[in-house]
Order: C-alpha cells, then structure tokens, then sequence
C-alpha cells in the first residue's frame, strides 16, 4: 500500500513508499552502499554535527532561493543527481525524471548508465519544456563514464554535445566498482534459491553497477569503465569538449588543487553515495578541508557537493561554506519509485520548502547572503 503523496512531507517518506511499492531487487539497487555501509552512514550523520549561527530580527519576509550553475539560473540551489538505470525504478525511466524536473525548473544531471539514450532523454526535456511554452529554466547535463577505447570516448562526447547537454560530470570515483555489499547477496541468495550449490565468489570480481546492467563491469570491458583514466587525459578531453567539465568524486583538497590547475570549471566533492570507498570522508569534510588547506580555489571553482543531503537545511550549510550547488540523490530515486514525476516534483517543493523556511530562520533572504560564520563546524572537526 502507497502512502498518498501528500503524506510525504520530508526526504524519509519517499523512501519508505519506495520500499513499499519496489520489488527487493530494485530497492536493494537503490539503497546499496560498499562494505559495511560506514561512509553511507558518515554522509548521512556528518550534515547533523554542524550547526547554524542564526541571526535574529533581520526582516526576512521575501526570500530567494535561486542559484546560477556556469551562468543557468534555477529557482533551485540543489540538482538532480546522476543515477543509472531508472528504468528498474520506475516504467518511466530517466525521462519520467526529467518530466518532474523540468516541471519544477530543476537542474538535472544525466548518467551514462540510463536506460534510454542521451537522445531520448534531451528529446524529453525539449518536448516537456515546448509543453510549458518553453517557460522551464531547468538544463541538462551529462555524467560521463569515460569508455577505455579512446574513439568510443570521444564519439560519445560528440553524441552529448550534440544532443545539447550543458556540461559534462566526468565520474573520477569510480576506475572500479566499489563493493556493493546488499547486491552480492541478494546475488548469492538467487543463486541459493535456483540450487546453485558453488558460491558465486567468482563472480563478484565482474561485480555490476548495479544488478540490472551487467555490462556496466567492475573491471575494464571494453567502452565501460576506464581504470587507465589520468590527469593528462583531461588534455584531449578538453579538445572534443568546448563546454564546462566538472569533476565528480573529489575526495581531498590536492585534487581540488590539480582540477584548478587542469583547467576545469568545477569539482563535485562526492563519495558516490557511499558506494565506493569505504570509509571514504563525507563531502561536507572534504569541503571543509579544501577551506583550510586551499580556499583559493573556492571562488575560481564551481565547487559542487553530494551525498546525504536529506532536508533543505543540508543544502543551506553546503552554501554557507562555499558549495555553488549541490547534488541530491536516492531522495529523488525514492520519489520517482513510488509516484512518478509527481514524487519528483513534490520531492523538489519539500526540499525548497525547508530550504526557504532554513534562510528565513538563519536570518537571511536570498543566498547572495551565505557565509562560512553562520555555520559552527567546530565539533565536527575537533572530533
Ligand atoms: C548513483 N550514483 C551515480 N553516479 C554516477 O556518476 N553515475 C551513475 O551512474 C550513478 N548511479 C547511481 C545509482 C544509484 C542507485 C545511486 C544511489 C547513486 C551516485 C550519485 O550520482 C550521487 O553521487 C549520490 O547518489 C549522492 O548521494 P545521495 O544523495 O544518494 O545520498
């Protein structure tokens, strides 16, 4: 049984009607995380143990909420997450998302691993933007696994730039498939259940992005995942695409510093949900981080985060310490699982609610106005 839409007042909701309406294996795909589940976990608790410095009596009557990602105006400061093979969430798949988003004006970032093509999907958006007299300020932008064969990689960012995606997300965190733990066992369970009497051990080392795509390998396949990938290949890179690159998975402040250096436009402080390392720190301490060990490149980066952001007040403390954007996930997976793109939508106003209401409270009416002092990160970092 769905819990009706309108009882799914915070992030948490949709996850329990996804729970309830997913086959296992699909709620599994979504909610899996490496190892023991500790960097889920560290995402999830690292938001909570920093606090606001509210100021009060500050005539917070209109607020603004808007936020520019490389010069796209969005009525929202936080974007759609990338996230493969939605079509094992919902019929709709990736374009059932990008309806909600672009009815709401969202941002959205697009996953290599979709179950439809990038055309399909930027076809969607064109069609559902044309719906609303084109009045949508939502854009798309692509989340790019660099296949191993260079000609693959560069055809596929030629196919992107054409489909006219607005930048490309090019995923740093993952040369390999992190342990999915829950996945090798409902994989050892199936193989349980069929009367499969070896362990399935061998298997794992082929280990999928998910259970759905089984060429998305966790070692190199031909065109899928490159664990060859360095610095200097943002060099021709840089040659086929013209656009924005942003970085997605930096973990610590010298990669934040050599992203500068290679000449991108933004870092994505990310440990892919708690997917890949374990252990891996929480993006809110790597921003922390890059504020004490390379400030200088907040200001000359887009600095954009993800990662256990579950209300709008997450998305406030990002702000106030210099994140441009950030990126929410499984919230928005949850969403589409049990209500379509009108969870999508509903998933935005909760978030845009309580992000309003976190500014107004803080003091503040519009994000021009963020600043590290109206967070105390001293607890975090003292502990
Ligand atoms: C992801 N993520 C991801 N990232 C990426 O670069 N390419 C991808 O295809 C996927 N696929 C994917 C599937 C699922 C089911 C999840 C949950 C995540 C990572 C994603 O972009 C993002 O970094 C995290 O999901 C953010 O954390 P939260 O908001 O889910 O806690």
């Amino acid at each position: 049984e769905i819990p009706h839409l309108s009882l799914c007042v915070s992030c948490p909701d949709f996850e329990r009607a996804a729970k309830a309406v997913l086959p296992h294996k699909s709620y599994i795909y979504a909610s899996t995380s490496a190892n023991t589940g500790l960097s889920l976990k560290t995402n999830l608790d690292d938001w909570s143990r920093i606090n606001f410095r509210p100021r009060v009596m500050r005539n917070v009557g209109d607020v603004d909420t808007h936020r520019s990602i490389f010069g796209h105006s969005s009525p929202y400061p936080f974007y759609i997450s990338p996230m493969g093979t939605l079509g094992a969430i919902h019929p709709g798949a990736e374009p059932e998302m990008v309806k909600g988003a672009v009815r709401k004006g969202a941002h959205m970032v697009v996953s290599t691993a979709s179950t439809k093509t990038s055309e399909q999907i930027m076809q969607t958006y064109v069609d559902e933007a044309k719906r609303l007299n084109g009045a949508s300020p939502s854009r798309l932008f692509y989340q790019y696994y660099m296949p191993v064969d260079r000609k693959k990689a560069i055809d596929l960012m030629h196919i992107v730039k054409k489909a006219g995606y607005n930048g490309l997300w090019i995923t740093v965190d993952t040369p390999v498939l992190g342990k999915r733990t829950a996945d090798r066992v409902l994989q050892a369970e199936e193989a349980i259940a069929v009367g499969v009497e070896e362990d399935a051990t061998a298997e794992w080392e082929t280990g999928n992005e998910n259970s759905f795509a089984p060429s998305m390998g966790g070692r190199p396949v031909s065109g899928q995942l490159s664990p060859h990938t360095t610095w200097e290949d943002l060099k021709w890179i840089r040659k086929e695409w013209d656009g924005p690159i942003v970085l997605k998975g930096i973990q610590c402040a010298e990669d934040a510093k050599l992203a500068l250096e290679y000449r991108c436009q933004g870092i994505l402080l990310s440990n892919h949900g708690g997917r890949q390392l374990h252990t891996a720190p929480s993006s809110l301490m790597t921003l922390l981080e890059i504020r004490t060990y390379c400030p200088e490149v907040i200001g000359k980066l887009e600095i954009f985060l993800d990662g256990g952001l579950r209300d709008g007040s997450d998305v406030l403390k990002a702000l106030c310490l210099g994140a441009t954007a950030v990126g929410v996930g499984r919230p928005f997976m949850y969403a589409l699982a049990a209500y379509g793109a009108q969870g999508v939508e509903r998933c935005i106003d909760v978030l845009s609610e309580e992000l309003a209401t976190g500014m107004r409270l803080l003091g503040i009416t519009s994000l021009d106005q963020v600043r590290p002092e109206m967070v105390n990160a001293t607890r975090l970092l003292n502990e």
